[in-house]
């Protein structure tokens, strides 16, 4: 068999994983659904899913990759006959978010282009909706965004793309820190302020639950199979425990920030009125503008901010793809051109559907939600969690923590081992189970609490 490579270097593991972790999840998920969800509680349960469920489900999904030195679809196999289809069923949730993932990349494909043609019609209250209800333009933007996604799949060109993003990657963060801290210094803000940082545990429900837990693994690429292939990838002297922080702090720090950036702008721009706070897929979208446009230079600022989110959204678009095309060549011994190209033309399809759910289509709903939003909704709030669980239930019981433990502790003391145990085994899967069960319900109506 083929030596796999390895990172280069101490950071280089770290930086890849992050690259691929931090995309539109952090930069425009996590801030609607924190502004959807009540806000400061949100990002508390959250932040606790962070340092429990999203740590040990990383740990493990390194550890399983650098112990198997196999892909996701393989690995789950290596480790156990019987249980080999939940590799499947990891890999299988990449072709779910493919294409809605891209269809918001079109979004902010647009309004890169929008910041520099028009800057100022983009902070008009008609503008958003106008665009996503419109039947060609945003396709034709999703069709971009797409296509070049899929031309750096077939060409292979991901090395570039790497090594462009360790340069734009932390332009993005400084960036998204200079103007968090611009917005918390507006003298409006103060409620949004509030409202984000403060818990109100009165607006604490399963599904605020299930919608954190859902972002969390979404956001950190978890319960798909990307970290077993990173992990396998990983050499073994670099400490799993150590890398895992990292990665998880920076992934975390975005994903604050930017709700630190759009929360308290929504209450000073839109009057902190409740509509705008759950206003959903469309909440950067309509409060970013508003905000350069209400600024000193606004227009560079607004073009460059979108161009870095673009940026992050297509390394994180290549890697789905990548995922889906790796699987197929692994499984149907599939040619990488043909694969690339029927999954882009599969995703161009149901994105297009997705587009048209805003428009034409958007009278069509599935138990309440817009085509885009049940597309979301089935991926991160049912197959992560579920695959999150399965995993836990794989290790905590066919192969044993040990293994994974022993894996971690190849250099050094893995600090949280005791707790590593009693949560893989036990805690996390009996809770994902039911914030998974008692959030579906509650999402259906049935429950209420
Ligand atoms: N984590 C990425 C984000 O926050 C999105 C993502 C989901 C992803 N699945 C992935 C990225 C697979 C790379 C590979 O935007």
């Amino acid at each position: 068999m083929e030596k796999r490579n390895t990172f280069s270097g101490k950071i280089g593991f770290v930086l890849a994983a992050a690259g691929s972790a931090v995309g539109l999840g952090n930069l425009w998920r996590f801030p609607y659904l924190a502004a959807k969800y009540g806000g400061g509680i949100f990002l508390f349960v959250y932040l606790i899913l962070a340092v429990t469920f999203g740590f040990i489900l990383m740990v493990t999904e390194i550890a399983i990759g650098r112990k198997t030195q196999l892909s996701p679809l393989a690995a789950f196999g290596a480790l156990s006959s019987k249980w080999g289809w939940v590799g499947k069923l990891a890999t299988f949730v990449p072709v779910l978010i493919f294409p809605y993932y891209c269809l918001i990349g079109g979004w902010v494909t647009k309004y890169t282009y929008a910041m520099i043609a028009e800057e100022q019609a983009t902070a008009a209250d008609s503008y958003f909706g106008a665009y996503v209800s419109a039947t060609t333009e945003p396709i034709i933007w999703f069709f971009v965004f797409l296509l070049i996604t899929t031309l750096v799949v077939i060409f292979g060109v991901n090395k570039g793309i790497e090594k462009l993003s360790k340069i734009l990657m932390p332009l993005l963060l400084i960036i998204t820190l200079a103007l968090s801290a611009y917005i918390v210094t507006r003298p409006g803000s103060k409620a949004g302020i509030r409202y984000y940082l403060m818990p109100d545990f009165a607006s604490l429900s399963f599904k605020t639950v299930l919608a954190a837990l859902g972002q969390l693994f979404y956001s950190m690429s978890l319960a798909m199979g990307i970290m077993i292939t990173y992990g396998s990838y990983l050499s073994k002297e670099e400490k799993i425990e150590k890398s895992t922080r990292q990665i998880e702090v920076f992934d975390t720090a975005i994903a604050f920030l930017a709700g630190l950036m759009i929360i308290p702008a929504v209450f000073e721009f839109s009057g902190g009125d409740k509509e705008a706070l759950g206003s959903g897929p469309s909440l950067m979208f309509v409060t970013l503008p508003k905000v350069f446009n209400a600024m000193p230079a606004g227009k560079i600022i607004g073009a460059l901010f979108f161009f870095l989110v673009l940026f992050a959204a297509l390394t994180s678009s290549v890697s789905i793809l990548e995922a889906i095309v790796s699987g197929l060549i692994d499984t149907f011994k599939m040619k990488r051109g043909t694969a690339t190209v029927l999954v882009s033309v599969y995703g161009l399809v149901l994105g297009i559907i997705c587009s048209l759910g805003f428009g034409i289509w958007s009278d069509f709903t599935i138990i309440g939600m817009s085509i885009l939003d049940f597309m979301d909704f089935i991926s991160n709030s049912i197959f992560l969690p579920l695959v999150g669980m399965l995993t836990c239930i794989v290790v905590g019981f066919v192969i044993k923590p040990d293994a994974i433990i022993s894996e971690v502790e190849l250099n050094g003391p893995f600090k949280m081992k005791h707790f590593y145990t009693a949560m893989v085994k036990w805690i996390a899967p009996i809770l994902i189970f039911a914030i998974l069960v008692s959030g579906i319900l509650q999402s259906l109506g049935i429950l209420k609490i």
